[in-house]
């Protein structure tokens, strides 16, 4: 969430029928060019299924367990020496080309929608740069299907991981995300990254909670960044009518999509 200065709720802008933020719409063809180095790593996600907690672990695993600052955004990553750990939320059919004709490790992060969706209404009330969520029942409708990505997933040798199993066995995990990595970590090291990106270690973190993003940006009042953390919030939110109709239009949308969603653990 790039607060590229837009200080007011602008509108987003449609690309190629996906909506974007107007800075990564107007900004559509350096972000189209841009060509990454094989050894730079993406983390893709839908907004919302656990992008900051992925960061942080690999943050982490790439830095042996060491915190350490990092930084983010476009024009840093163009002076950054590779390999540099990217991240986007574009779906599959608008990231660059480059990473995938340069076989770059690429990592998604899914979530299931209904906290997905919660998860993201609660942050457009919070984030002044995106357009107003409106009244909960009418942001519902805002889930799109997104199955690319998995569909993609062996072809371009994409790890592919869930928020429900991170949070079920974060361990697992972290493991999981370092042999894909290529590293070999000490389990004490492996502790200490599972500890760290906690939820309640993460929520007190000022690097990873973002509080150092001003408040005209994130009003973290409103509700904050490190807001939950958890699996099956969607049932505080969504009456059994909505859940009812949501998981219609789900089953219409992600038809045969074949993937293993759980929206409670
Ligand atoms: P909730 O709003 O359900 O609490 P993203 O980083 O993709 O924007 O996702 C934010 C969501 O991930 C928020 O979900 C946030 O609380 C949750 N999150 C962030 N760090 C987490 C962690 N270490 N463990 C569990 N959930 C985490």
């Amino acid at each position: 969430q790039e607060a590229g200065g837009a200080m007011s709720r602008f509108p987003l802008i449609p690309v190629q029928g996906v909506p974007l933020m107007n800075h990564i719409a107007d900004n559509w063809d350096s972000v189209r060019a841009f060509e990454p180095h094989p050894s730079d790593l993406l983390i893709a996600t839908y907004p919302k299924a656990g992008t900051t907690w992925t960061q942080e672990i690999v943050d982490l695993l790439l830095h042996q367990g060491d915190p350490e600052v990092c930084s983010r955004g476009l024009d840093l990553l163009k002076v950054m020496p590779p390999p540099r750990v990217i991240k986007t939320h574009l779906p599959f059919q608008l990231v660059p080309e480059g990473f995938w004709k340069n076989k770059c490790k690429v990592i998604y992060v899914a979530r299931n929608a209904k906290d997905n969706l919660v998860s993201y209404f609660h942050f457009d009330r919070m984030n002044q740069t995106q357009p107003e969520p409106g009244p909960w029942d009418s942001y519902i409708q805002k889930f799109m299907d997104g199955k690319r990505y998995w569909e993609e997933r062996e072809k371009n040798n994409i790890l592919y991981l869930f928020y429900e199993d991170m949070k079920e066995n974060p361990r697992r995990e972290v493991e999981r995300i370092m042999r894909y990595l290529d590293l070999s970590l000490s389990d004490d090291v492996i502790g200490r990254i599972v500890e760290l990106t906690s939820f309640k270690a993460m929520k007190e973190n000022p690097m990873a909670n973002y509080t150092f993003i001003p408040m005209v940006v994130f009003d973290q009042t409103i509700s904050p960044f490190m807001r939950k953390g958890e699996v099956g919030d969607w049932t505080n939110h969504f009456t059994p009518e909505q859940s009812r109709l949501f998981d219609e239009d789900y089953g219409r949308q992600m038809k045969s999509s074949g993937i293993p969603f759980r929206a409670n653990i």
